[in-house]
């Protein structure tokens, strides 16, 4: 099947109350890792790719390996979207490579550093849905900013999402998926200890998503780094300091408070790194690259395949058929017509 809208991912999810899980990709071995795991599971599943990413694989290649993807998995309803877009401009090249949904990042400006100011993040986000939309494509948005520094992107100051806020910010952007800030943030190191109600903000999903019932929340910085995955790192020689992430019972509870997408990057990269460590220090002499690529794969597969165990979206792979995005661009055509006429 064709690469699908995220919103459909995103509908689909509410109406059978499970999230879906949102994996990075850098390259063909991630990529595969994610389908492997969608057959296994007859998952739906949302493949993203950041602005890094696309400047790693090139984007005729990344996008390329997606249709491929789609190709061999025919069976799976894949969405593919641009992870933390900083600028419409980033927004718009992904919708004319290919990519069936966006992310407008304007929480931060573009340097995608600095806090940006609300009516800066209401105008960049405004500004995608109309192109977007337009195309049938998807628009993810953010209102409030993570913590943490990941390879240069974030600001480092945590701004949680304020909910009054946040239903303004829906009605005047008209976006499908609302990032909001719960005090989690990207990479390995996010919280000194186990998370409790204290540092992570998992009253705010349910508060959103009572006044937002009908738009779909996301959280980033989901991944719950597990600890037998960095002791394994480390065991094969790696230098890891003792982490704590988002433990999986924290996203499956805001899975039951609205959460549809849940996005997880460090849990796959942890995963490759510990499986290729292994398989490089299990055999020193040997010099066939694939010997570790294929266990960095095996153990991407086996991690996002927990995963999508644990968020609910497996065995939802055969339940709809996909909308075209045509379809989808009638659809908020019909949506828009029926808001002015109001
Ligand atoms: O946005 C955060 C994701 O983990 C992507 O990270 O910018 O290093 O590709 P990246
Ligand atoms: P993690 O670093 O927790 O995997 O978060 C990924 C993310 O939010 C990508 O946008
Ligand atoms: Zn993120």
């Amino acid at each position: 099947m064709p690469l699908v809208s995220m919103r459909q991912l995103l509908d689909e999810a509410a109406t059978g109350g499970y999230g879906v899980g949102a994996f990075n990709v850098n390259n063909m071995e991630q990529i595969q890792g994610i389908m492997e795991a969608a057959r296994d599971t007859a998952s739906p599943v949302i493949v993203q790719a950041s602005r890094g990413a696309r400047a790693y694989a090139g984007d005729r290649f990344l996008y390329h390996l997606m249709v491929a993807a789609a190709e061999e998995y025919p069976e799976i309803p894949v969405a593919l979207h641009q992870d933390h877009g900083n600028s419409p401009e980033t927004c718009i090249s992904a919708i004319e490579l290919g990519f069936t949904s966006v992310m407008m990042d304007g929480s931060l400006l573009e340097d995608g550093k600095t806090v940006a100011g609300y009516d800066h993040n209401v105008a960049v986000t405004r500004e995608v849905v109309d192109y977007a939309h337009a195309r049938g494509v998807t628009v993810e948005g953010e209102l409030g900013t993570l913590g943490g520094i990941e390879d240069g992107v974030g600001s480092g100051e945590v701004h949680l999402t304020d909910p009054d806020q946040a239903v303004e910010f829906v009605q005047r952007t008209g976006i499908d998926a609302l990032a909001v800030a719960i005090g989690t943030s990207h990479g390995a190191y996010k919280f000194p200890r186990r998370p409790d109600g204290q540092i992570l903000a998992m009253r705010l999903i349910e508060e959103i998503h009572r006044r937002l019932p009908t738009t779909h929340l996301v959280m980033h910085g989901s991944s719950s780094v597990p600890a037998r995955l960095t002791e394994r790192i480390n065991a094969a020689g790696g230098r890891l300091r003792p982490a704590f992430g988002v433990p999986v019972e924290e996203s499956q509870l805001g899975i039951r408070h609205g959460v549809r997408k849940v996005n997880v990057d460090t849990d796959g990269r942890l995963a490759i790194t510990a499986a290729a460590r292994e398989a490089l220090a299990a055999d020193p002499s040997d010099f066939d690259p694939r010997r570790f690529t294929r266990a960095g794969r095996d153990g991407m597969r086996d991690v996002v395949a927990e995963r999508m165990r644990q968020f609910g979206q497996a065995g939802h792979a055969g339940d709809y058929a996909p909308r075209s995005l045509h379809a989808m661009r009638r659809a908020y055509d019909r949506q828009a017509a029926a808001g002015a006429a109001a």
